[in-house]
């Protein structure tokens, strides 16, 4: 996805945003550019592919102070350089790097066109530049303003101008951008790590607002132009939590820091073990909730599906699991009864942002699951719950995963008790199951040997089958996204009563069957699942309790977890699952953290 760097102060401002553009590599990307203000010009270079051919081209090319930089995720054109950012009007007065999409741009394209103007690019950014160009009336701000009127979409933009080398703009809606504020230099960055070298005193944007940007001052406007003052707030975490660490991958790193991740988000949480989630959740709302929302992408929904699952089991509360880019296409059926829990690891997803605001506008209230302090989704909601996993730089999901199950959990809980469903007993007993998850799961990372040994068994297949039965089937979904979205290989997720429908027909001996049981009730059945595919010649693997003893006689590789509720074995399931994902990535030597076409925060539609 795109990131956007700037700079304004006495360092070489292409040093800067370099080393800012290499902090947001994992964001994922196509191209990357940068302009940088040098004798009254913008000196503008740009290329297609990773930031080693930038850096080469840039070379010793810029001196100058202040300058923006920015890494492209195709979005209108293809990857190549005169798609590529910053983006110059036309007359060279101004340079702009963007984030989002203006969906209106073919319509501004056409009108300036009209106007005489000639566009170098696909983009729907050069529009945005060519209004700057076009509404310049000397006064950034005005400007701005009226630039901002015209376009519709979502847009983190930052702008300088050739006859300005004393400041430059940014504005946002709808896309993340946030102020660095040092002594006697400013930065900008879409993402904070870009700029977390310089300086941990930031300034978030709001939608709408807009900051002029100088080496010794920010100041920061409302949509309507008028000064305002925000809290500066001092980021916490270090540069170092946001690398590697000594592991291999991002991706390695963030599996085994799953038990502290678990840990840290219970923390706080758990009082005379109850649990206390400091929502502030009013008694009677709980009672009258009737319905419950869960609106999430990708690996986040199925944390949803998880819990999806038991809320509807334990509390008796009809839950209804929705891919976020579905959900508001759906007409769905959600009112003042209804409670939404939107779960975004970034909080920046625009499919789960719009469904938020979908669910809002019908009268919902929301609560938020996200791991990201004051993101969109967290600052839009009604309640937020975050989790505390610490950065996630691998574009892989995991331990975001696991930390909203708990998150999620911990929810159910406290629901059920305001409800009057779960008694102090029974949540007594459950948070003592939470508190052994971080260990269990320790335990399955000690003996990822033997996971490495599947991979290298799995690697050469072309499709692979993860079945299972009940909430398994939903850790069967998380399993082969990840096998997927790393390892390139092709894998299904199951619900193992479903294979006779007609599936079943592509089961061979090349197609390696990944069978989950942790459900005692329905342990025959996916013992008889098992079978059927045995007997079409799969190889098969299982997931289950160390001492699920006619599971581990059935199938030909076992890999055992430490016994748990099983409500809560879905979060020591699934760590196998990722693992084999991880070493199959590895043994085939793809880029792991970094999957082809893919980007961590998908912030557009
Ligand atoms: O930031 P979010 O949790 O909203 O992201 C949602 C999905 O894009 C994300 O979980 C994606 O599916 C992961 N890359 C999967 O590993």
């Amino acid at each position: 996805m795109c990131g956007i760097v700037g700079y304004i102060g006495d360092k070489k401002a292409q040093d800067v945003l370099l080393s800012g553009l290499k902090r947001l590599e994992y964001r994922g990307y196509d191209s990357a550019g940068i302009g940088v203000i040098e004798d009254n010009d913008i000196k503008v270079i740009k290329s297609k592919g990773n930031l080693a051919v930038l850096i080469n081209k840039v070379g010793d090319e810029t001196i100058g102070t202040q300058g923006i930089g920015h890494t492209r995720w195709a979005t209108h054109g293809k990857p190549c350089d005169e798609n590529s950012h910053p983006h110059l009007s036309e007359n060279g007065k101004f340079c702009l790097v963007h984030n989002g999409i203006i969906e209106n741009y073919l319509e501004l394209k056409k009108e300036l066109i009209g106007k005489g103007y000639n566009f170098k690019s696909d983009t729907d950014s050069e529009v945005i530049v060519n209004l700057f160009q076009l509404f310049d009336d000397g006064d950034f701000i005005s400007t701005t303003k009226k630039v901002t009127g015209k376009i519709e979409g979502s847009y983190a933009i930052g702008v300088i101008d050739k006859e300005n080398s004393d400041e430059f703009l940014v504005v946002r809606k709808d896309s993340p951008l946030v102020v660095g504020v040092g002594r006697g230099e400013n930065f900008i960055a879409s993402d904070i790590p870009a700029i977390l070298e310089y300086t941990k005193n930031i300034y978030i944007l709001d939608d709408g607002e807009i900051a002029l940007i100088s080496r010794d001052d920010v100041k920061i406007f409302d949509k309507a132009g008028n000064r305002i003052t925000k809290k500066l707030r001092e980021i916490t975490w270090s540069l170092e939590s946001a690398e590697k660490q000594g592991y291999e991958h991002f991706m390695l790193k963030e599996i085994n820091e799953q038990p502290e991740a678990i840990r840290k988000t219970l923390a706080g949480r758990i009082k005379n073990d109850l649990v206390d989630l400091n929502l502030n959740m009013d008694d009677a709302y709980v009672k009258s909730i009737n319905k419950i929302a869960i609106v999430a992408c990708g690996t986040a929904n199925y944390a949803g599906r998880v819990v999806g699952h038991l809320i509807e089991d334990k509390l008796r509360i009809p839950v209804l699991v929705s891919y976020a880019s579905e959900f508001r296409y759906n007409n769905p059926i959600i009112d003042e009864k209804t409670l939404t829990i939107v779960i975004s690891q970034s909080g920046e997803t625009a499919d789960t942002l719009a469904g938020l605001r979908e669910s809002k506008g019908r009268g919902s209230k929301i609560v938020a699951i996200t791991n990201v302090v004051e993101s969109s989704v967290a600052r839009e909601a009604d309640y937020v719950i975050y989790t505390q996993a610490g950065p996630e730089i691998a574009v892989a999901s995991t331990k975001a995963y696991t930390t909203q199950i708990i998150a999620l959990f911990m929810l159910l809980i406290e629901l059920g008790f305001k409800r009057d469903i779960l008694d102090v007993a029974t949540i007594n007993e459950w948070v003592k199951e939470m508190q052994s998850v971080p260990e269990k799961m320790q335990l399955i990372l000690e003996n990822s040997q033997l996971i490495k040994n599947y991979a290298e068994q799995i690697k050469d297949s072309s499709s692979l089958f993860f079945i299972g039965r009940g909430v398994d089937s939903v850790s069967c979904l998380e399993g082969a996204l990840k096998l997927k979205e790393i390892s390139y290989i092709h894998a299904e997720a199951y619900p193992a009563g479903e294979l006779k429908h007609g599936t079943l027909a592509l089961i061979t001996d090349d197609v390696p069957v990944i069978a989950i049981g942790t459900n005692k009730v329905l342990m025959d059945k996916i013992i008889s699942n098992i079978a059927e595919v045995k007997t079409r010649g799969a190889s098969t693997y299982g997931v289950g309790f160390e001492d699920e003893n006619k599971l581990i006689a059935e199938v030909d590789y076992y890999i055992p977890i430490p016994r748990i509720s099983e409500a809560l074995a879905p979060l020591l399931a699934v760590i196998p699952l990722q693992l084999l994902a991880y070493y199959t990535s590895v043994v085939k030597g793809n880029d792991v953290d970094k999957p082809r076409n893919l980007a961590k925060s998908v912030t557009v539609e």
